[in-house]
């Protein structure tokens, strides 16, 4: 869509930081750009507002695997973090992977290798690996099936095993093990920085004085004691859906606070209050500019060895065949 001077002063561009003509000139570009090399810009659901509105699609680390796979685009510009990037590659070998900022790492993602996996198999060898989304292509590579928060729970319970050994996360691994009390978890020490340490129980109680009526819905990589006075734990498109099944009006969202962002503009009638400091400054990283540098010079691509994306493909492939569930 080309987007006319005359037009930038509309509401629909007022999020625009700095020089909106600079800004729509970029727009324009991208736009062009994505016809004339076939490519398909997705984008997670913490980017910032002017990232999303230019991606063809906007979801949740599962809704983007599934899109990535759906796509007849030849070049996939993957506005997330690393290990997003990198599912959509493993999922595609045959397409272009591009993520606009190769920093944009997800530090979670970062708190579990192969070797320290290594050992802990070795200890329990009967146990079953799922791998949380978040962990990089070797550590997939070694787990035996994948989830997101939004298919964990029905993951979990069907694993043949008693015992599993989830990683990274030790928060959605708590919230999970609250719903499959049959399995044995064994948790990785791992947690997202943002919701671990930035969304605290004090946070949610004192937005909650401020606006007694509003519902709380948080993400499960919250800390368990955050979760306890929360309404409901979802995923972040999990939230998006949830819209459609609530006659509430007004909500307060524990999550990276862009999430605010996307509810806002599918429920304009409704009101959300996000945790000032829920923000994931690698998924700040990636900005218009840098989109639009990755489709000019198509790089940083996301390479990956054909050994470990064939590795990788099965544990990730095993959680598509499930789906979604929330
Ligand atoms: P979602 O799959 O819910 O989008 O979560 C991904 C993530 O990184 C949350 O911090
Ligand atoms: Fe990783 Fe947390 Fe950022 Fe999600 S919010 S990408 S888990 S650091």
């Amino acid at each position: 869509m080309f987007i006319s001077p005359s037009s930038i002063l509309s509401e629909n561009y007022t999020h625009l930081k700095g020089n909106y003509m600079e800004k729509i000139i970029v727009i324009n570009k991208i736009n062009a750009l994505k016809k004339q090399r076939n490519a398909i810009i997705l984008a997670h659901n913490y980017q910032l507002p002017e990232v999303q509105d230019i991606a063809d699609f906007t979801g949740d680390s599962l809704d983007l695997s599934m899109k990535a796979t759906k796509t007849d685009a030849d070049i996939i510009i993957f506005c997330g973090v690393d290990f997003m990037a990198e599912s959509a590659k493993i999922l595609n070998p045959e397409k272009t992977v591009i993520i606009p900022d190769k920093d944009a790492k997800c530090p979670m993602a970062e708190m579990v290798d192969p070797e320290s996996l290594n050992w802990v198999k070795k200890d329990h060898p009967g146990a079953e690996i799922v791998a949380y989304i978040n962990t990089s292509a070797e550590v997939k590579a070694a787990s035996d099936i994948c989830c997101t928060s939004a298919n964990g729970v029905k993951i979990i319970q069907n694993c043949a095993s008693k015992e599993v050994i989830f990683i990274p996360d030790q928060n959605l691994g708590k919230f999970i093990q609250r719903s499959v009390p049959e399995k044995q978890m064994i948790l990785w020490p791992g947690m997202c920085p943002t919701h671990h340490n930035n969304i605290k129980k004090q946070d949610i109680i004192r937005l909650k004085k401020e606006h007694p009526t509003a519902e709380v819905l948080v993400h499960p990589e919250c800390r368990p004691e955050v979760i306890d006075i929360a309404d409901h734990a979802f995923s972040t498109s999990g939230m998006l859906n949830y819209m459609n099944k609530t006659t509430a009006q007004e909500f307060i969202i524990g999550t990276e606070k862009e999430m605010c962002y996307r509810l806002q503009k599918e429920n304009p009638e409704k009101k959300f209050h996000s945790v000032p400091l829920a923000v994931c400054p690698n998924m700040k990283r990636i900005t218009l500019e840098k989109v639009l540098r990755s489709m000019e010079t198509l790089e940083p691509k996301i390479l990956l060895s054909s050994d470990i994306i064939k590795r990788a493909k099965i544990p990730l492939q095993r959680m598509m065949d499930i789906g979604r569930v929330d």
